[in-house]
């Protein structure tokens, strides 16, 4: 299991998009975190389809895309024709399904020609019993460290002992699930998530607030 950078282009300025993609991959990033909201399951709305085609154009990144939406099971194909690589929905938008989302996400090929990962992610009032079910099956659990919706928010500092709980309930197991955060992440608290068991690291402002490959070689330097 790898620990990962996932910077969240939510934050990015997006009339200069293609040169802080460059800048994150000169950076080290590996992953792109795409936080796609329909203001709906989310109050907020951001970007979809027409924004992860045109970026696939131009890198090979791995496309890590978070649905904040209403019928993630609608959008699988379509998000992967796209260039998604990875698709994580939210359990609370489909809780009846999440096994059947899970298995649809998976069976589902990516543009590079291999199966999408799935992810399964918890708002910070959901506990993880809602996903333990799931650990084994889904690639990664997102445990979310702020209110979904918005960039530039503070962490919530119990949603770690989540992931904490998390991680030992993996380990109990002998799963080797990613565990991915989003959300409120910075230089001063990355450590603590990653000790709690957290290695997929989403960062939005901490990236793309100020020089993003600088900000980029500094997180990696930290996961790492
Ligand atoms: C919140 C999004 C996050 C957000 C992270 O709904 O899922 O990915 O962009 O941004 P920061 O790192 O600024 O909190
Ligand atoms: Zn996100």
């Amino acid at each position: 299991m790898s620990n990962i950078l996932a910077p969240s282009i939510l934050a990015a300025d997006f009339t200069v998009l293609g040169e802080q993609i460059s800048a994150v991959k000169s950076g080290g990033a590996t992953y792109l975190h795409f936080d796609v909201m329909d203001g709906i399951f989310v109050p907020s709305i951001s970007f979809g389809m027409p924004v992860m085609t045109s970026i696939r154009k131009c890198t090979d990144l791995f496309f890590d895309t978070h649905l904040m939406i209403e019928k993630p099971d609608r959008y699988v194909e379509e998000f992967a024709k796209c260039g998604a690589d990875g698709i994580t929905f939210h359990i609370e938008a489909d809780p009846d399904n999440a096994g059947r989302i899970i298995r649809h996400i998976k069976e589902t090929t990516s543009l590079k020609g291999v199966p999408v990962r799935a992810g399964i992610s918890i708002k910070p009032g959901t506990p993880i019993s809602a996903v333990l079910p799931y650990a084994e099956e889904a690639d990664m659990i997102l445990v979310m460290t702020v209110e979904p919706g918005f960039g530039g928010q503070k962490l919530i500092p119990e949603t770690i002992d989540k992931v904490r709980a998390l991680r030992a309930f993996m380990t109990a197991e002998g799963l080797d699930t990613d565990i991915e955060v989003d959300g409120g992440i910075t230089g001063d608290n990355i450590a603590d998530i990653m000790k709690a068991g957290a290695n997929v690291i989403v960062a939005g402002s901490a990236v793309f607030r100020g020089d993003a490959k600088d900000n980029t070689v500094r997180l990696t330097g930290l996961i790492n």
